[in-house]
């Protein structure tokens, strides 16, 4: 089912995605042998998957590189650190890395069952639904899909509403990964984009932590927990020469200034008027109940 000019098409396991990645999903759901040592980072699109991509790269591979010499000074954070569908002919993945990083969009009960089998940790970021819907509906007013939807942001809420984005419903997926870190703590962290906002240090430390790399006392006396935050601030990221307009991603068809917005908290308001915004939040209230999961923002 496709709806209106989005492209869209519901996977069987009755989410939303991108009618191109259905297969490449599939394929990883199907054939994936996660290992040990992966780390996968999960998000709905534009909850910030770009930061965690960078703040992850950097925690693991912080006995590689200083941070000075972060690759992520001329690289895009997705050409560090891929999606599960773009993993295959990723063989060599392991060669001088203790960790493999890679990110999904896709709902818990969607990943591959070796991921459970295996000790892969998965930390899972959030976002408020409403800053969430509002960068979602920019990037794709700015995506160089074949055909460019116009939508009027009015519209897109209504699908919004019905569960109609990439990945959605919103609600069935965090839901999915929230329920997951109650129940196995030590298997999925989750972590909210406004809660980065708020104090990026401490949660750096609690993703170490969940890793068992926690940040030695040396590294923390010397600012390394500050520079890594710094370096992966919106403001260093977007300000990188290779994340300015016109740099083209080399795994998406999109430039990498597009995964750089404003960055901020509450940017819907902007966007949505007061009835908009209470319509998300009678529908998320209904959806989250009393599951003890709360939006700031
Ligand atoms: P806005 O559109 O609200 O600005 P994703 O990385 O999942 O695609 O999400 C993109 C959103 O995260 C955009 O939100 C973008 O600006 C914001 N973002 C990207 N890098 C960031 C960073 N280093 N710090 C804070 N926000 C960031």
């Amino acid at each position: 089912e496709k709806i209106m000019n989005w492209s869209l098409i519901l996977h069987e396991d009755g989410f939303w995605c991108p009618e191109r990645l259905l297969r490449p999903l599939i394929s990883f759901q199907r054939n994936y042998d996660s290992k040990d040592n992966d780390i996968l980072l999960a998000t709905m699109p534009k909850s910030g998957t770009t930061w965690l991509k960078a703040l992850a790269f950097s925690i693991v591979n912080r006995d590689i590189y200083s941070v000075s010499q972060s690759p992520l000074h001329t690289s895009n954070p997705h050409e560090l650190v891929p999606f599960e569908f773009q993993l295959a002919g990723q063989r060599n993945r392991d060669e001088g890395r203790d960790y493999h990083v890679f990110a999904t969009h896709m709902p818990y009960a969607s990943l591959p069952d070796s991921i459970f089998s295996s000790k892969c940790k998965i930390v899972y970021l959030c976002r408020n639904p409403l800053d969430q819907f509002v960068s979602d509906w920019h990037f794709h007013e700015q995506m160089c899909w074949d055909v460019k939807p116009e939508f009027a942001i009015e519209d897109a809420l209504d699908l919004f509403l019905q569960g109609k984005q990439n990945y959605g419903p919103f609600w069935e997926q965090i839901q999915g990964y929230w329920n997951a870190s109650l129940k196995f703590p030590g298997k999925v962290l989750f972590i909210k984009y406004e809660d980065l906002k708020k104090d990026c240090r401490s949660v750096v430390k609690r993703i170490a932590q969940f890793l068992q790399m926690p940040f030695a006392e040396e590294e923390e006396k010397n600012g390394l927990v500050e520079q890594i935050v710094k370096l992966c601030s919106f403001e260093s990221l977007s300000n990188m020469e290779v994340n300015k307009p016109g740099k083209w991603n080399a795994n998406f068809r999109v430039s990498n200034n597009v995964f750089f917005r404003k960055g901020e908290v509450g940017d819907w308001i902007n966007y949505l008027n007061p009835t908009s915004a209470s319509r998300v939040a009678s529908l998320m209230k209904e959806k989250f109940g009393d599951s003890g999961l709360t939006f700031e923002g």
